[in-house]
């Protein structure tokens, strides 16, 4: 089968297809044929090893020396089950699935062998595979970040949502919507369109104005991008707020929150923000524009047809 191996970290020329041996599922996996993933912030900093200082030296240690151990990049799937072990009672050949898979990575793929009890599920009744694969890495990352926030602790929380027009940020405005919070958006003028076609009505251009310095108080900060720090938005809390932001703490998969991510899409509360699609063959133009950290919601690479 065919895969993108990341021969070495670097730039997005290090990632080339390769022929490599399809994955046999044993007792209690599936083997998926995957049609869609996504190319994500994760995957070019992990291909790149764009982290700082003693960082880097850890993220060596821990992934690869000089090249990532699990050499097939990507964490998020969208697919068809070819085969199964004779333990898998959840799933049958044909079904349309959909999955992450956090740091066992590989999903830049022809196939991949998942435990039935791994985070995977059937796709939404009404999504394409495109759309599958989009709404999962954002869609997590912003559930694990607001429930941290105890988004769900009252109804019509004030929240802030700092750089809304990511994988993240877009997700984190359908799911804050789910728990009717009022929200305002901070996004460039470039975000503006599609950040008031997600429904947000309050929305800061950060290129035109200084957020941090309003007099509006909110309940709960999100800082989807990682841009901003508590003490730079301590006088936009109120007395008992709460700041978060994507780079304090990692966002753990659960197959609870892909589970909410199917029902909230199959209910049409949750929608695919797709930006751009590549075919497998031009993973290195979808590496690059998603190095360029400004697209807007998710970019899809699609392995099959
Ligand atoms: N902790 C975790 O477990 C975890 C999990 C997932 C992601 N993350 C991190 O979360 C961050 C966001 O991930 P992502 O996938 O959503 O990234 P992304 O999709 O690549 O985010 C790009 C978006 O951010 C906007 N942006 C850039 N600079 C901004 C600023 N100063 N203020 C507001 N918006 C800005 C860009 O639009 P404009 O340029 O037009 O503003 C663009 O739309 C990344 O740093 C990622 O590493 C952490």
């Amino acid at each position: 089968m065919k895969a993108v191996i990341c021969t070495k970290y670097g730039t997005p020329e290090v990632l080339q297809i390769q022929e490599v041996s399809k994955p046999l599922p044993n007792d209690n996996q599936i083997l998926v044929k995957i049609i869609a993933t996504a190319v994500n912030s994760g995957d070019v900093r992990l291909r790149s090893l764009d982290v700082k200082g003693f960082l880097k030296v850890i993220m060596r240690l821990v992934l690869g020396i000089s090249r990532p151990r699990k050499p097939i990049l990507g964490i998020v799937f969208s697919g068809i089950v070819e085969s199964k072990g004779n333990k898998v009672s959840k799933f049958k050949v044909g079904d349309k699935v959909f999955g992450m898979t956090g740091f066992k990575f590989g999903t830049y793929s022809e196939y991949i062998a998942v435990n039935q009890n791994s985070n995977v599920l059937e796709m939404p009744k009404n999504a394409t595979y495109e759309e599958a694969a989009a709404i999962i890495f954002g869609g997590q990352t912003a559930i694990h970040f607001l429930n941290k926030a105890k988004i769900a602790k009252k109804l019509n929380q004030k929240i802030l949502i700092i750089g809304a027009t990511g994988s993240v940020g877009t997700a984190a405005i359908q799911i804050a919507k789910h728990h009717n919070a009022n929200i305002t958006a901070v996004c460039s003028s470039n975000g503006h369109k599609l950040v008031s076609e997600l429904g947000v009505k309050n929305i800061v251009l950060y290129d035109k104005e200084d957020f941090t310095s309003w007099a509006d108080k909110f309940d709960i900060i999100f800082d989807a991008v990682g841009k901003s720090n508590k003490n730079l938005c301590k006088n936009l809390l109120n007395e008992n707020g709460v700041y978060k932001s994507v780079s304090s703490g990692y966002a753990s998969e659960t197959i609870q929150k892909l589970q909410l991510l199917k029902e909230l899409f199959e209910k049409g509360e949750f929608k695919a923000t797709i930006d751009k699609t590549f075919p497998m063959d031009k993973i290195a133009d979808a590496h690059r524009y998603v190095d360029t950290g400004r697209k807007k919601g998710n970019v899809v690479l699609k392995i099959s047809q």
